[in-house]
């Protein structure tokens, strides 16, 4: 069994999809937060699952925040950390210690468009289509290795509602899949890549 712990800020619908997915060998050990009134704490909570809040306004720094926030996590003595919706920049220190065993998922098709309010950028933009991206999480952010992309169209009367619930239900389907591919063993980081073990198998077959 490999300990999965996800950190959400707001209504953990893409937590949810990992909890309902029922991944074989994924032990959802706690969800936690940054903030108190997340309502995917209370989801959790319904179904057994431990939860925590650590609320950022209650820290002097963004250091101490995440100093505080990586003890409480190594508590569950985490195999994978899932940022689904955690809406919080992470400290170099933070990335460190969780390089390659931390995941974040991020409404866009990275590497445009880092950061916040992503498709009324696309939108303003006139792209064609908009989508969202699992990556390992690394110190630059919203840029580590890809493990997943999902494309959506942006149709010519969106709102940016309109697109982020368009690429939510594409959230739903990759999240959990990403997760379950991590907990088997099936992907490898190279550079900036990321495999799947069966692909680079069979490269190196064919390279022998
Ligand atoms: C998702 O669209 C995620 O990509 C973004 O924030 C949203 C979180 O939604 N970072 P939820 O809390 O998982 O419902």
């Amino acid at each position: 069994m490999k300990n999965i712990v996800i950190l959400i800020s707001g209504r953990g619908s893409n937590m949810q999809s990992i909890v309902n997915a029922n991944i074989p060998n994924a032990n959802i050990v706690a969800v936690l937060s940054n903030n108190p009134d997340a309502a995917g704490l209370a989801w959790a909570t319904e179904r057994g699952i431990a939860t925590a809040a650590l609320n950022h306004k209650d820290f002097a720094s963004r250091e101490a925040f995440d100093q505080a926030m990586m003890l409480l996590i190594d508590a569950y003595e985490p195999d994978l950390v899932v940022l689904a919706g955690f809406m919080r920049i992470l400290t170099p220190a933070f990335c460190q210690h969780y390089a390659e065993r931390c995941i974040n998922i991020h409404p866009s098709l990275l590497p445009s468009f880092t950061g916040l309010h992503t498709h009324q950028r696309a939108i303003d933009e006139g792209c064609r289509v908009a989508g969202c991206t699992i990556h390992f999480v690394t110190e630059v952010l919203d840029n580590g290795a890809i493990i997943a992309q999902g494309v959506v169209p942006i149709l010519d009367n969106d709102t940016a509602d309109d697109v982020a619930a368009r690429v939510l239900a594409v959230e739903h389907q990759l999240l959990p899949q990403a997760v379950a591919d991590f907990v088997s063993g099936s992907l490898k980081i190279v550079g900036k890549r990321v495999i799947k073990r069966h692909q680079a198998d069979s490269s190196a077959q064919m390279l022998a």
